[in-house]
């Protein structure tokens, strides 16, 4: 006789349209259709909207000795989990990087036992990193690779890139890299900033770049900013919703909770940016918590970056219910397309694949730290609206309802050298 299901999702409303009835057994999707009774638990999703957990390629969870402060795995991917993202890729610039075998299990050791959703760990591209033992211990990608210097990021020189880029190739491994031409200067606000770091010399960095990568290994470039890097890009990338949904002007001149690598732009060029839409094949979140202490300092000494996993999935959900994009280019960016560049299973509404889905209402709500999760306490996006997930199934299993977040389905997502040295 066929297993019952563990777990039946009935009435949601997938993209496309259809409204289904979602069976859902030892974590994998077992039928789509009418639903067969007699599952241990019943989810009625009526006038919801089912959508699989989001794949968020570019996360810094920090956690370790000395950033605990700052975000742990399990407030990070409670973070993750509350915005609909079941996958979250962290980065190696950790303190210290992760360059070597033993932080590498470590790492993975610290998110196993703190994360609440699929993890993938990155290994970091440095001069003394040991790319093929990061590679056979199960790192998913290699990257951010700091081409140029950012918060906790010392940049690679031209010749060591070089170096570790052919030996990628020949690993057959994905590299992500942060490209920048980064200008000296004072760094006074937000404008400065953006002048430092600016639209025009990360895309004509991009294309330096470019000529590098003509070679190999297969490559993608994290959080492009302006419209003319993404007209420069010769391989995948992401975009950053903070590029699209946040500009210098929404802020005070000075206040470095603005402030980011690569830079916030004018409004003129954020609208920009949205005219690229189709053309862009990844949204990640850079999610980069750092306290509110640290962002309330002087600008000049403040670290750069924003907490943005929660938010992610909820602002892009909003812009589609307010008819700006699709339903459908929303997915093929934060689900199928990160799935594909990574090599990883992505869930769907199809027999056998990953039972990961986020249940979403018809109403926005106002974004407020308040509700959010992150340790860092504060976002960029207050008093915007978001659509945000009532429930999240991972793996198979109810991890986020009424609010609450459920721990037990945390899984990590091994690279491919994993799998090959460990199956010889
Ligand atoms: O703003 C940023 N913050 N950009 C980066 O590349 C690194 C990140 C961080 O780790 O804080
Ligand atoms: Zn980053």
């Amino acid at each position: 006789m066929p297993s019952a299901p563990d777990l039946i999702i009935r009435n949601a409303r997938i993209p496309g349209g259809r409204v289904v009835d979602i069976s859902i057994h030892e974590g994998r999707v077992k039928h789509v259709g009418a639903g067969v009774g007699g599952a241990e638990r019943t989810i009625d999703a009526q006038g919801h909207l089912c959508l699989p957990g989001a794949i968020d390629m570019h996360v810094h969870m920090r956690g370790g000795a000395r950033q605990s402060y700052k975000e742990t795995w399990a407030t990070g991917t409670m973070s993750a989990v509350a915005g609909g993202v079941t996958t979250v890729v962290d980065q190696p610039n950790t303190i210290p990087p992760l360059t070597g075998r033993e932080p590498f299990r470590e790492r993975v050791a610290e998110a196993t036992s703190g994360s609440y959703c699929r993890f993938g760990i990155n290994g970091a591209v440095t001069p003394d990193a040991d790319l093929a033992g990061l590679w056979e211990e199960g790192a998913l990608a290699f990257g951010e690779t700091f081409a140029a210097p950012s918060s906790y990021g010392e940049a690679i020189g031209e010749d060591d890139l070089k170096i570790c880029l052919e030996q990628l190739r020949g690993l057959d491994a994905l590299v992500t890299i942060h490209c920048e031409d980064v200008r000296d200067g004072r760094d006074l606000n937000l404008a400065m900033h953006s002048e430092l770091r600016s639209g025009t010399g990360e895309a004509a960095a991009v294309q330096k770049l470019c000529a590098l990568l003509s070679a190999g290994p297969r490559s993608h470039f994290c959080h492009l900013s302006s419209d003319a890097s993404v007209r420069a890009a010769c391989t995948s990338f992401e975009v950053m919703p903070h590029h699209l949904f946040l500009s210098q002007e929404l802020f005070a001149a000075d206040d470095a909770h603005g402030k980011v690598n690569p830079p916030l732009r004018t409004e003129q060029e954020r609208k920009a940016l949205w005219s690229a839409w189709e053309k862009i094949p990844v949204i990640a979140s850079d999610h980069a918590p750092h306290s509110d202490a640290e962002k309330s300092g002087l600008f000049e000494a403040a670290p750069a970056g924003l907490p943005g996993v929660e938010t992610m999935v909820p602002l892009l959900l909003r812009a589609v219910y307010a008819g700006r994009c699709s339903l459908a280019s929303v997915l093929q960016k934060v689900v199928m397309r990160p799935a594909a560049i990574l090599r990883i299973t992505p869930p769907a509404f199809t027999p056998g694949a990953p039972a990961d889905f986020a249940i979403y209402p018809k109403e926005p709500e106002k974004i407020s730290a308040e509700h959010l999760h992150s340790r860092a306490g504060w976002t960029p996006y207050e008093g915007m609206e978001g659509v945000f997930p009532r429930i999240v199934t991972c793996n198979g299993m109810v991890i986020y309802e009424q609010g609450q977040v459920m721990f037990g389905a945390g899984e990590w997502a091994r690279g491919q050298g994993y799998k090959r040295s460990h199956e010889k």
